[in-house]
């Protein structure tokens, strides 16, 4: 399949009550190839009596859903597993074209994607709850879980698709119904997935998609609706921050997946070049544009010229270039605002004292491209230490004790992930309960998993997506009491 073809099988406009339409004024967005700047599609632009009308219908037919037998719901995830696993080459090129990142990190997102629906499909038939006799005697306590009801699901740009999945997989499981707020940026894989999601069985209602220009404009008069009952939320701690407030005046549940600031640590007993592999992972996968990327590496003295001499040597020469292209391996990034960001911090770094081994500029020509950047000797008041780069740079400083690792690691307000590089099982154990953050990767620069429980503490947020953990956010705790004479 040709990109075009794969840009063009997406939908394009609002999904409510099971009917695409136009947004109400008739009004469009253009969604763009980040690898060229040009124009791919015109995209709906909700309006808030598009988000309104989308509640409506989830509201409509949420008693409905919550009833239909788990196995049914599972059924239907199960199945677009299957749709997406067989057209993931679709769904893969669209991805890359809206999104930037190459094909074959396309490809694993969509893997990565479908599997939170897989996994979501056995959890639906996995709802229990439990039954206890009074410690006291005499009366019995039962509990049953029921869905939240309807939920407001708000995704970002980097994760097309998988940031979706890991929502509305658990949404549909549990029996909720939904409205889905898709970014800006990359509207268009998630319209698509709403097609699939239709073709296997999803019926009117259960899930209604506005994308729009304006999230303020969709997402306030939502968060004021007092049948809204749940809010998922995937970007940056700011918005986080701020939906949190609007969510007080009707004590919706939250779940937020916030800014990240991760970690890496090598110690000196470490497999350096294990260390350099997962160190490639955390941070050259999705362009580094991810709140899991390796966002500061922190590497032990004895080690440090060799882990910084390879890791450059890796860096420097990955292939980069537009995602649709044979054998690039590095994208370019979202749009002309984040590729000046991350040129802002590698000139804030290196005008505090930083080497540049690697990198260090953007690229000329169309397009948002960055160079892959390797910074050493970065002093700690370079701001790439304490701010979320969310792009192809590495800054490396050095540690001399366990204990200088570990302040370093923690001093941040985040705490998403970090991870670790260590052969030594007592100061790997130490050093994961030591860290304050939601997840570790211990020797791997890998921890997304559909079937672990994903999510951050601090500034990062709360609250787990994936797992058996995930579909706890969409379920409420009903206790019943029972009197026996
Ligand atoms: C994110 O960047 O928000 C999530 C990344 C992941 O799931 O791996």
């Amino acid at each position: 399949m040709d990109a075009s073809k794969a840009v063009g099988a997406a939908p394009t406009g609002l999904f409510i009550g099971g009917e695409w339409r136009d947004a109400t004024g008739g009004g469009t967005f253009a969604v763009e190839d980040p690898g060229t700047g040009e124009k791919l599609r015109d995209v709906a632009d909700g309006q808030a009596a598009d988000a309104t009308a989308a509640l409506d219908a989830a509201v409509r037919v949420q008693d409905d859903w919550a009833a239909t037998p788990a196995r049914e719901r599972g059924e239907i995830l199960r199945r677009t597993w299957q749709l997406m696993t067989d057209r993931a080459d679709e769904l893969a090129l669209l991805m890359t074209m809206e999104m930037g990142k190459s094909l074959a990190e396309s490809r694993a997102e969509v893997t990565y994607a479908a599997e939170f629906l897989r996994w979501f499909s056995e959890e639906a038939v996995r709802i229990e709850g439990r039954y206890a006799a009074n410690p006291a005697g005499g009366s019995r306590l039962l509990t049953m879980k029921q869905p939240v009801g309807p939920c407001l699901l708000i995704t970002p740009w980097n994760f097309p698709l998988a940031m979706g999945t890991r929502k509305i997989g658990p949404a549909i499981a549990a029996g909720c119904t939904m409205v889905v707020k898709p970014a800006q940026l990359t509207p268009l894989s998630m319209l698509r997935l709403t097609a699939l999601l239709t073709e296997a069985g999803l019926p009117p209602g259960v899930l209604n998609i506005v994308p729009s220009a304006s999230a303020g404009r969709t997402v306030a008069p939502l968060m004021a609706d007092p049948r809204l009952r749940k809010v998922s939320f995937t970007g940056s701690t700011p918005v986080g921050q701020k939906l949190m407030e609007q969510a007080a005046g009707n004590l919706l549940r939250l779940s937020m997946e916030l800014g990240g600031n991760a970690p890496f640590l090598v110690f000196a007993d470490a497999d350096v070049d294990a260390a350099v592999e997962g160190a490639l992972v955390a941070k050259m996968r999705n362009n580094g544009e991810s709140c899991v990327a390796a966002n500061r590496f922190h590497v032990a003295a004895d080690v440090a010229e060799e882990f910084t001499a390879k890791l450059a040597e890796r860096m420097g020469a990955m292939t980069v270039g537009h995602g649709t292209e044979d054998g690039v391996e590095v994208g370019p990034l979202i749009d002309e605002d984040q590729r000046a960001k991350v040129a802002e911090l590698v000139e804030d770094a290196v005008g505090k004292g930083a080497d540049v081994l690697t990198g260090g500029a953007a690229v000329d020509g169309a397009g948002y491209f960055y160079q892959p950047t390797v910074l050493a000797a970065v002093p700690a008041e370079a701001r790439i230490l304490s701010e979320e780069v969310f792009g192809p740079v590495a800054p490396i400083t050095t540690f001399t004790s366990d204990d200088e690792a570990l302040r370093l690691a923690n001093n941040s307000e985040f705490g998403l992930v970090a991870y670790v590089f260590t052969r030594d099982l007592d100061r790997a154990l130490r050093v994961a309960e030591g860290l304050d953050s939601g997840m570790v990767g211990l020797n791997t620069g890998l921890v997304s998993n559909a079937s672990a429980p994903f999510g951050g503490v601090k500034s990062s947020g709360f609250g787990r997506e994936g797992g058996t953990e995930g579909i706890e956010e969409y379920l409420s705790l009903k206790y019943v009491a029972i009197a026996l004479g």
